[in-house]
């Protein structure tokens, strides 16, 4: 009996130190398995007799009983074990806080430029975008500013290569080449009813963008941005100029509370041409004159470059600044903000 009891405790050893579960069948397999010690000695029962078998059989079904306990216990506790190192390795702390990840927006001038081409888009305005180095001719000659037109001398800006020798490339000055650029495009189109006298439907057209000047100071950045309108068509007046413009600019500032001053100016490619400014009457900026575009009925001579007749052909253009509408429509007084990059300062138009 005494051996009975040495070969359940050397097996609850074995299960003990047995370290995975695959170690612990092997170490079944030493006892209970088909050349295990308790098979071993039920084998060893043949010779006895029938009394003997019965007390023998008893004694080793019990220790037989007491093994298997033991390996069904160690069983269960390595596989929760194994649980828990699971549970442990997967577990997440609730009490942190969340890492968010940070939001973008638009830029202030990027929702300008949005509010610009919907609400011109709702009076049937086409978006048109151009190249940003322009050759003279479209920013300037074509625009009836030929060479040695003073009214260049304004518009210094930054030249590249390109172009000939007498007339560089350039970073284009205003969005104004976009009149002819589109116009020529469009005129090419319907080339073959206006030669046969049928007309062609009217050119009506925004063109935003980037535009370059030597200019820094806190109202004036080398790089800005401009936003040109065109209206070209048989009987397009000023009056229409002045609908169009007052009509957006209620629309852009949501506010009726504003009036619009047409103030005469000059500009090569626009005759007659007028600045436009605006006044609010109430609000903080009221009562001061703000000039917000430059504007006026395309030239004749323009007209000509298009590829149209002027004793035809009429309409307006304007060329306004969306920097500019950004920082009244938010009250910015310093247009370096919109160009520094700050997180803290465009993290507010979100
Ligand atoms: N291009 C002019 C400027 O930059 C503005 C303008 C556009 C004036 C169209 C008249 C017509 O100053």
């Amino acid at each position: 009996m005494n051996e009975l009891i040495a070969i359940v405790d050397s097996a609850k050893a074995a299960f003990a130190h047995a370290p995975t579960p695959a170690d612990l069948e092997n170490a079944k397999a030493l006892f209970l398995g088909k050349a295990g010690r308790i098979t071993e000695l039920m084998k060893g029962m043949a010779a006895l007799s029938v009394d003997e078998k019965k007390s023998r059989g008893a004694a080793i079904n019990l220790a037989k009983q007491a093994i298997e306990a033991a390996l069904h216990e160690r069983r269960q506790a390595l596989a929760d074990a194994e649980m828990q190192a699971q549970l442990h390795a997967e577990a997440i702390d609730v009490s942190l806080p969340g890492r968010l990840r940070g939001q973008g927006g638009l830029h202030p001038v990027s929702l300008t430029m949005e509010r610009i081409e919907a609400i011109f888009g709702s009076m049937g305005f086409d978006v048109a975008q151009g190249p940003e180095i322009e050759s003279d001719w479209f920013n300037f000659t074509a625009l009836n500013t030929p060479e040695d037109h003073p009214a260049r001398s304004m518009h210094d800006t930054f030249y590249v290569e390109g172009g000939s020798e007498s007339a560089p490339n350039l970073l284009r000055t205003h969005t104004s080449p976009m009149q002819i650029r589109y116009a020529v495009q469009h005129v090419k189109k319907h080339r073959s009813a206006i030669d046969a006298g049928l007309g062609m439907p009217e050119i009506r057209v925004i063109a935003p963008g980037r535009t370059y000047r030597v200019d820094s100071d806190a109202t004036h950045s080398p790089m800005f941005h401009q936003c040109e309108g065109l209206w070209v068509g048989e009987n397009v007046s000023f009056k229409d100029l002045k609908f169009v413009f007052t009509d957006f600019c209620r629309s852009y500032f949501e506010s009726d509370d504003l009036v619009l001053r047409f103030r005469p100016s000059f500009f090569p490619f626009t005759e007659p041409s007028a600045e436009i400014d605006i006044q609010f009457q109430s609000g903080p900026l009221a009562g001061r004159w703000l000039e917000v575009a430059g504007s006026g009925e395309v030239h004749p001579n323009v007209i000509r470059n298009m590829g149209l007749d002027p004793e035809r052909y009429i309409g307006f253009a304007f060329g306004m600044g969306p920097d500019r509408l950004t920082m009244l429509r938010y009250g910015v007084n310093d247009l370096r903000l919109f160009f520094d990059g700050d997180i803290r300062f465009l993290s507010q138009f979100r």
